[in-house]
């Protein structure tokens, strides 16, 4: 096992700030305001640990279907996120990215995020991308449409549809497909996240709740990671 085989793209399924919260008579709200601060933590670590490209799913296309002050509360937080978080994202280089239907989040919050994105475009020491009204369906069946659209205008012949014209439509083009997928609360499922981009991705599941999940936590996915022969369909070495 090589300790120091790192992944170059981590993806984080965020999830248990509601029993997070449940567990110590909170209400959600908290949970929710809870799950910040292992953000930065694991932005951190990742960064230290040679990570190019972090990958975190906020919010689902699911997600709203959720009540409206959750709703709400979740984008507020987002919102306060982005403003805090800034200057540190630029003092450490990092180039913030989102994918999802970010046209759907609250006008303030859609502003608060251009004006990062723009802010930190040309930072390279790590891409850092949140998934926002993000859903793979809903991300697949725009590429469906858009390749569908090329070829009924005459622009596109069938047979140039490939695996890898896919993967340069998806919104996820400009990062790698995920080496190492984490997800927290003890949940073994996708959740509608990365399916296409996740065919040969190593699954990591934690019980640790969102809030909990800290920098050995991060350490341990790694070191699992480290320990897995990835195959790709071809027989054992
Ligand atoms: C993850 O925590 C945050 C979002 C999905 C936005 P949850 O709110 O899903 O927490 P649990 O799964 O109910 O504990
Ligand atoms: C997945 O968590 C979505 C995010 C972490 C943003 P959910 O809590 O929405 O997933 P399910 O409902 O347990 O599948
Ligand atoms: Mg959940």
């Amino acid at each position: 096992m090589n300790e120091n085989y790192i992944p170059r793209h981590v993806a984080i399924i965020m999830d248990g700030n509601g029993r997070w919260a449940a567990r110590r008579g909170l209400s959600r709200d908290e949970g929710h305001k809870a799950g910040a601060e292992p953000i930065r933590i694991v932005l951190k670590a990742a960064q230290k640990a040679g990570v190019e490209f972090l990958t975190l799913y906020a919010f689902s296309t699911e997600n709203w279907g959720r009540p409206e002050d959750e709703v709400q509360t979740l984008f507020e937080l987002l919102f306060q996120y982005i403003q805090s978080e800034a200057s540190e994202l630029m003092a450490s280089g990092v180039r913030l990215k989102t994918i999802g239907a970010v046209e759907a989040l609250p006008i303030f919050t859609q502003k608060a995020l251009d004006e990062v994105l723009r802010l930190t475009q040309e930072n390279r020491s790590l891409t850092l991308t949140l998934a926002l009204s993000y859903g793979s369906r809903a991300e697949l069946t725009w590429v469906a449409r858009e390749l569908a659209a090329e070829v009924a205008a005459g622009h596109r012949a069938l047979e140039t549809i490939t695996p890898e014209t896919i993967s340069e439509k998806l919104w996820t083009r400009e990062l790698s497909d995920p080496d190492l997928l984490i997800r927290t609360g003890g949940d073994m499922r996708l959740s509608n996240f990365l399916l296409w981009q996740c065919a040969y991705t190593e699954f990591y599941f934690t019980p640790t709740l969102w809030p909990d999940f800290d920098a050995k936590d991060f350490r341990a996915a790694l070191t699992a990671f480290a320990g897995r022969e990835r195959r790709y369909g071809l027989s054992q070495k």
